[in-house]
């Protein structure tokens, strides 16, 4: 079990500089997490490098991008990507029999998921032709890698992969009773989870999210100790999640989403970090807030511990880029709305009994309940339709600002990390903008 520690001191400037090699393992994705630390490489004049989970058309073969699509990634990115399809998981890796996890669950249907029977053989089957699938695309991307090593200088990768959901249609409707579900339609997360495709999310989960970080570190050895002998240095930075502490009632109190039923894959990915510490590896996992992405758009709601970000930037200081956050956020609300109103009715949820039993740091992740879904989905959509234009609401404005905040913080403190595993919160987040 992590402890809770919360990054306290703001990180002196890295040594980073000019032609050193910044990868990014992980595609970037227009308001994902990584563009805060992608800038912050830029800005430092490192030599970015990108990668690609590739593409499958309707399901089909794993591919590497067309040189269209690699165009417009290696546009966005700012720099070379190199084109070896890096997704993980296995969902449609077929078993010894041929058949993958997706294709066993067509012709069901979703109201019968309780009858769905994978067997834990067939699963680790199918797990295994996926491992085996990254691995010999890692040596091809590590390859090609290789020659775009300076010769002096050093390295810093950040792994920003998270995911696997099934790509199976039965999925959809099923998350969206467990995520978005009220009334009849509200499908608790726990006997999910404990069935058999709960089984399938969570191995998935755990290769995507958690296994591609012990890979890239174990894929990069060689590299690694190429750069240490000619007396540079190769440093790894991750995406963590494990819940937030954000300003409620005067103090920096630890919240959580729930269901994150991606928490467990999470704590692997922290595991990680501190086995590779312990080996004298320079590895840290940043448990972030929580934003909206493309990622973490299916979990509505998760946006409302975002909300007192505009206070935390106040408390701790406030000035000029206090002033400018509060000036375009309140320029997104409708016609006689307020952001004090908005603050409120967060406040007023996170701070509301029916939350209190979700606030325990030992017993995350934790399931959802009825009451406790139903108040999370109602309150989420009454702000968000505080926004004028919901192409353009304020927990958009709040994300970016929290994820260049995030940028320049693992960018920084991946010189030297204050700890393998640590919590960016509020606090910190907002005295980095800040000063
Ligand atoms: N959005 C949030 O609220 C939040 C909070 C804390 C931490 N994070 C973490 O930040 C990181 C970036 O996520 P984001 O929210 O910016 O979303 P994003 O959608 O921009 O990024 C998700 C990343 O996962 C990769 N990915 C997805 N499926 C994959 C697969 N099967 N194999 C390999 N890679 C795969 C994508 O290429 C992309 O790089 C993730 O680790 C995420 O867990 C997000």
């Amino acid at each position: 079990m992590t402890e809770y520690t919360p990054m306290k001191n703001l990180p002196a400037a890295p040594g980073y500089k000019k032609g050193d090699l910044f990868v990014l393992f992980g595609e970037l994705f227009g308001r994902g997490y990584a563009n805060g630390i992608v800038d912050e490489a830029r800005r430092a004049g490192m030599t970015v490098v990108g990668a690609t989970v590739g593409r499958r058309d309707n399901g089909g073969e794993l591919r590497p991008l067309t040189p269209q699509e690699l165009a417009e990634a290696e546009a966005n990115l700012g720099g070379k990507i190199i084109n070896v399809p890096l997704e993980a998981g296995f969902d449609l890796e077929p078993a010894d029999d041929g058949i993958s996890p997706v294709e066993r669950l067509k012709g069901i249907k979703p109201d019968d998921w309780e009858t769905v029977r994978f067997g834990e053989e067939i699963l680790q089957q199918s797990r295994r032709r996926g491992i085996e699938r990254l691995r010999t695309n890692m040596e091809q991307f590590i390859a090609e890698l290789t020659p775009l090593i300076p010769a002096e200088g050093s390295l810093l990768f950040a792994h920003t992969m998270a995911g696997g959901i099934p790509r199976a249609r039965f999925f959809m409707p099923l998350l969206n009773r467990i995520f978005k579900g009220t009334g009849d339609k509200f499908l608790p997360s726990e006997p999910f989870w404990n069935s058999d495709l709960g089984r399938l999310c969570q191995l998935n989960f755990n290769e995507v999210t958690g296994n591609t970080f012990g890979g890239l570190l174990e894929s990069t050895a060689a590299i690694r100790a190429g750069v240490e002998a000619r007396g540079g240095a190769v440093r790894y930075v991750a995406y963590g999640y494990h819940g937030c502490g954000v300003l409620l009632g005067g103090e920096y109190v630890w919240q959580s989403y729930t269901p994150y039923v991606q928490g467990e894959a999470k704590m692997l990915l922290e595991d990680i970090a501190v086995e590779a510490t312990r080996n004298g590896i320079s590895a840290a996992v940043y448990n972030c807030p929580e934003i909206q992405t493309n990622s973490s758009a299916l979990f509505l709601g998760v946006e409302l511990s975002l909300y007192p970000f505009l206070a935390a930037l106040e408390r701790e200081g406030g000035g000029p880029v206090a002033e400018q956050a509060r000036r375009d956020c309140a320029a997104l609300l409708k016609e006689g709305g307020s952001l004090e109103l908005m603050l409120a009715r967060a406040d007023d949820y996170l701070a509301s009994p029916l939350m209190a039993g979700f606030m325990d740091f030992a017993a995350w992740p934790q399931h959802n309940v009825k009451e406790q879904m139903a108040f999370m989905l109602e309150r989420s959509q009454e702000l968000m339709a505080m926004s004028a234009d919901q192409k353009r609401v304020v927990c958009a404005e709040l994300s970016r600002l929290v994820f260049q905040g995030v940028g320049r913080l693992m960018f920084d403190d991946s010189w030297a990390p204050q700890g393998p595993v640590l919590w960016l919160n509020h606090d910190i987040i907002a005295r980095r903008l800040l000063s």
